[in-house]
């Protein structure tokens, strides 16, 4: 059993939590996730690490409550356990000949982009971090960009706090302001993506995606977090997470993400939120 250490609430939805697992935290690097249950007959779900904590044997994940097994998550507190914790999996980002890059995350999405953002700084290398958000009470991580990251850039899309629009809109503004980037790194929803890369691509400045794929196994045995890279069929896990932005066939990668969303809105409602418990069958 894995337990919860500390739990600190972001926002409405959005939560972090540190877990005991010393095997994992030992082996942690940048860009790399675990896949987690909540308890035997759970979901297996993905998340990035937000950090890890070798001495501890800690590892942090910052997590919306979006669907069953998060909502569940949600309702375990500060000494309860998760069922199993499988990692560190997927291969760790690539920082290799960078100097500086622009990180750019949209909404849950800056979850992920906080480790990548922070671990590359920490390397040395100058990050400017742009954070979207739709609004004001969407904003998570501002003090830790802040303390991690070279300089930091916050839009929300109603203009409620920072600045007004999007985190594309930005990106151009300092890409036209003369700044230099080795790299882009775009982290969040696929469209977000989409546009971010085709804007570096724009520029002729690399990009890379983080994918959040659907997964179930993680070892590359089920085919579920298939995408297509330059043409040709990559697995999420162990490929990436993170790929050529520029290679990704974004289309194909939306359609995919789309597909299972009617029975997720139904296995969501399928969570009591009086005692926790989830209806499995019908
Ligand atoms: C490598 C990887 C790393 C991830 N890291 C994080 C993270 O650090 N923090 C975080 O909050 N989420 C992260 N995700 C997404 C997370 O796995 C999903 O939100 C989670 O599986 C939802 O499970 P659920 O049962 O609560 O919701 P479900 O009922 O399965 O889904 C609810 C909603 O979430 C969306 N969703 C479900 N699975 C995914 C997915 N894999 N990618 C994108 N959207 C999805 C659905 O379209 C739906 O709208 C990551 C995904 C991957 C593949
Ligand atoms: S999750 Fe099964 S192949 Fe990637």
């Amino acid at each position: 059993m894995y337990k919860i250490v500390s739990k600190r609430k972001l926002n409405e939805t959005m939560t972090w939590l540190v877990i005991e697992a010393p095997l994992v935290a030992r082996k942690a690097k940048p860009g790399q996730f675990i896949i987690l249950r909540t308890d035997e007959y759970g979901e297996r779900i993905p998340l990035t690490m937000a950090g890890h904590d070798s001495e501890r044997g800690t590892i942090d994940i910052i997590y919306a409550a979006v669907g069953r097994t998060t909502m569940l998550m949600d309702q375990l507190e500060e000494g309860d356990a998760l069922e199993d914790v499988v990692g560190p999996l997927g291969k760790p980002t690539e920082m290799e000949g960078l100097k500086k890059v622009a990180v750019v995350g949209g909404g849950t999405g800056n979850a992920l982009a906080y480790p990548l953002a922070t671990g590359m700084h920490r390397e040395g290398i100058q990050v400017d971090m742009i954070a979207g958000f739709k609004t004001k009470d969407m904003v998570i991580l501002e003090d830790e960009f802040k303390a991690g990251t070279d300089r930091l850039y916050i839009t929300t899309d109603d203009g409620s706090y920072g600045e007004k629009g999007f985190t594309t809109d930005k990106l151009k503004e300092l890409i036209e302001a003369g700044n230099q980037y080795d790299e882009i790194v775009a982290v969040g929803p696929p469209v977000m993506m989409k546009f971010t890369c085709e804007i570096a691509k724009q520029y002729g400045i690399p990009s890379v995606a983080s994918l959040t794929a659907y997964m179930v196994d993680g070892t590359g045995m089920c085919g579920g977090c298939r995408c297509v890279v330059g043409g040709e069929n990559k697995f999420v896990c162990v490929d990436g997470p993170e790929f050529d932005g520029s290679l990704v066939d974004w289309d194909e990668l939306i359609r995919r993400n789309s597909f299972y969303r009617e029975q997720e809105q139904e296995d969501a409602a399928h969570v009591c939120r009086l005692t926790g418990g989830v209806r499995y069958h019908d």
